[in-house]
């Protein structure tokens, strides 16, 4: 057949740049035991595409997306010929007093929407279809607290790239052409002792995050100075270069059961880049001087994925 120049689409990532909405799900599964379950979960994940037009199309002004992230074990068992460059399992960070555990995980599914309902609808449908190919390891419903902050009372996500800068701190490249348009993505769930946090001063607290509380102004370290979260996460290489992420951190909780949590993700075009945040944070830059933040967040679950681009996904269903 004669091809047309708009044949020629680019490169489709998924939804890796959807804005911040007011509502996700986190959904971590494993898939079972035998061959019949991972080809299951490998139909399903492929076809993602039709049950989200089917579940958004009801509200297109609710902007519902869901990416689909793959574990390492899951992608060999999803029989293809290639795998991502850097596609490996969460490795334990084990800092002097805290620790960031790898947990379970097959596949990820990040479902964002600006309303709660569609994202819950999505989940069931995905889930129904899914069946006993999987367990549940995972699920955590998260919603936009106030003016985008996280349940320890600081803006969350005001330093993320966008634009061209977006896709370059997130998306592969021509580096691994097989796979560009995809994401390494890095999920952890974190729980929050917010009596101990709410007992640390104000002025202390904007240390320990590097930006003031009220009005949300980056703060300059004095030399000498223990890290802030916001310096323990800037990453710059031997040559000078600043490598950044993508995050759309949730807060979640319960209230009554006393539970306050962050939901962590971020998405990299390197996968080095996050698990070199996650070493500074837990071990410590210089080492020993961990984020503060963890004296009152524990990290109860990590796991990594890769999202491929729309092309690839759907072509797991071949
Ligand atoms: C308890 C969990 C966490 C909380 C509550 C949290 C909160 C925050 C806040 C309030 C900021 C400042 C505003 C902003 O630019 O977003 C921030 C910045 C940042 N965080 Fe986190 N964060 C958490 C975990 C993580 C983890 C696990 C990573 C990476 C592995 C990370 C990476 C970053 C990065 C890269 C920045 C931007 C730094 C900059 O360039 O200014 N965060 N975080």
């Amino acid at each position: 057949m004669h091809e047309e120049p708009w044949d020629r689409t680019p490169i489709e990532p998924q939804s890796v740049d959807a804005p911040l909405s007011t509502a996700a799900v986190f959904l971590v599964v494993t898939i079972a035991d035998g061959d019949d379950a991972a080809d299951r979960a490998r139909e399903v994940v492929s076809d993602i595409g039709s049950l989200v037009r089917a579940v958004g199309f009801r509200d297109l002004n609710a902007h519902l997306s869901c990416n689909v992230g793959i574990g390492s074990d899951a992608w060999d068992r999803f029989g293809q010929a290639e795998r991502p460059a850097q596609l490996r399992p969460f490795f334990e960070v084990r800092g002097p007093v805290h620790t960031a555990p790898s947990t379970p995980g097959d596949l990820l599914f990040h479902i964002r929407a600006e309303r709660p309902d569609l994202c819950f609808e999505l989940e069931r449908l995905l889930l129904d279809k899914l069946g006993d190919s999987v367990t549940v390891a995972d699920e955590v419903h998260g919603f936009r607290y106030l003016d985008s902050r996280d349940l320890l009372g600081f803006v969350d996500g005001t330093e993320n790239p966008t634009g061209a800068s977006m896709s370059r701190a997130a998306l592969v490249g021509e580096e691994d052409a097989a796979f560009s348009g995809g994401s390494y993505v890095v999920v952890q769930k974190y729980l929050h002792d917010l009596t101990a946090w709410s007992a640390i001063p104000t002025e202390l607290q904007e240390k320990i995050i590097g930006r003031t509380k009220f009005d949300n102004v980056e703060l300059e370290e004095q030399p000498g100075e223990r890290k802030s979260h916001k310096s323990l996460n800037t990453i710059t290489d031997a040559n000078g270069v600043e490598h950044d992420i993508l995050r759309d951190n949730m807060p979640f909780g319960r209230p009554g059961q006393a539970e306050f949590g962050t939901y962590f993700i971020g998405y990299a075009r390197e996968l080095w880049v996050i698990e070199e945040m996650l070493r500074h944070m837990f071990v410590g830059d210089p080492v020993g001087s961990y984020d503060r933040i963890l004296d009152v967040s524990t990290a109860v679950t990590g796991s990594t994925y890769f999202v491929p681009s729309n092309d690839v996904l759907e072509g797991l269903g071949d």
